[in-house]
């Protein structure tokens, strides 16, 4: 009898080393210690063995039934193990694919040039003090025009093609102006600030014109500014794009929301050109003294305060800075342009 109780342990012992799932496991288990397992049928024919045997049996069995158990519990652990560590290896991700990509070219990212110089004026301007404000693409008739001492019948809207919304109330802000309005809107002077964004007008494109461009508004206001602050803050500006100093003009310029008005031009030259053909001025920033009307539609009384106000043209600039002949291409998508441009 003992002999069979060891013959069925070792067998119990070659065959869970096969098993590979849990239910397996479990049924072989009870095939042999269950209350109707093999064991349990040796133990019925214990009857007949001697006092003697006895003794020897009943702690066998007890043992061989803990050593199953052992067996058994380990065998699960060591199965829910595998399980987990098959999973796991089947959602693993293949770094090593990383490098062989890396390898065939692919580089990393960088921004639009249009963004990246967007930036670099937000961090110049904060550093002088200014806020950097935002404003809705579309926007309504007031703070596009009339605010901004457009009123409906002056001339100056045919300036700007609009894309108007069928309710001919709302539009596609045409200039980053509107920013002006909203920023005295929702502050007290003495202020400065800058407003870049998105601009629309309904335009035929060609190499300098587009649909969609961008432009960067500034204005600051207080007590006693002139022409002077203005001309500083520009020139300040123009020397930390291009990393030198510029000499600018003030030439006489007409937007109805600025009295008096300037075109501010930058003496510029392509380089690697000769002097006398592509040297010159450049026409860059639209400036001047804020209207005193547009003031009061922003709550200030321009008896007390003044100021200055500039829309800067983005594209431009980029076009400018990276002698770019086509302002299409700044649009275009198209990678092999985009990538010329170093990550930010
Ligand atoms: N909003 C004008 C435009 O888009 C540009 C401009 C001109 C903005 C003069 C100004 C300014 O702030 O003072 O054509």
């Amino acid at each position: 009898m003992l002999q069979k109780m060891d013959n069925i342990f070792s067998d119990f012992q070659a065959k869970i080393e096969t098993l590979k799932k849990q239910a397996d496991v479990l049924s072989l288990k009870s095939e042999v210690i269950g209350k109707k397992g093999t064991l349990a049928e040796i133990l019925k024919s214990l009857k007949d063995a001697t006092p003697e045997q006895r003794k020897t049996i009943g702690p066998k069995s007890n043992q061989i039934k803990q050593d199953i158990e052992k067996m058994v519990f380990d065998k699960i652990q060591q199965i829910e193990l595998a399980e987990v560590n098959e999973k796991l290896e089947k959602s693993k991700i293949d770094f090593s694919l990383t490098d062989s990509v890396l390898a065939k070219g692919l580089q990393a990212s960088g921004l639009h040039p249009v963004s990246q110089i967007q930036r670099e004026i937000e961090d110049i301007f904060i550093s002088m003090g200014f806020d950097v404000l935002d404003g809705p693409h579309i926007e309504n008739e007031y703070h596009n025009f009339e605010a901004l001492n457009i009123p409906d019948t002056h001339p100056a809207r045919d300036m700007q093609d609009t894309f108007w919304f069928k309710d001919m109330k709302h539009l596609l802000r045409t200039h980053t102006s509107t920013i002006q309005v909203r920023g005295m809107e929702s502050r007290k002077p003495p202020f400065k600030f800058v407003g870049p964004g998105k601009v629309f007008r309904c335009e035929r494109t060609d190499a300098t014109h587009e649909m969609c461009f961008h432009q960067l508004e500034g204005m600051m206001v207080g007590k006693d500014i002139n022409v002077g602050n203005l001309i500083y803050f520009m020139k300040t500006l123009l020397k930390q794009i291009f990393k030198k100093d510029m000499e600018v003009r003030l030439r006489p310029g007409y937007f109805p929301f600025v009295e008096p008005g300037f075109e501010l031009d930058i003496r510029w030259k392509k380089p690697g050109k000769g002097e006398s053909e592509h040297s010159g001025w450049l026409e860059l920033l639209p400036c001047g003294m804020v209207h005193p009307n547009v003031l009061k539609a922003g709550g200030i009384d321009p008896e007390e305060y003044n100021g200055f106000a500039f829309g800067l043209g983005l594209d431009r600039l980029v076009m400018v800075k990276y002698m770019i002949e086509d302002i299409r291409h700044l649009h275009s998508g198209d990678l092999r342009f985009n990538k010329q441009f170093k990550a930010y």
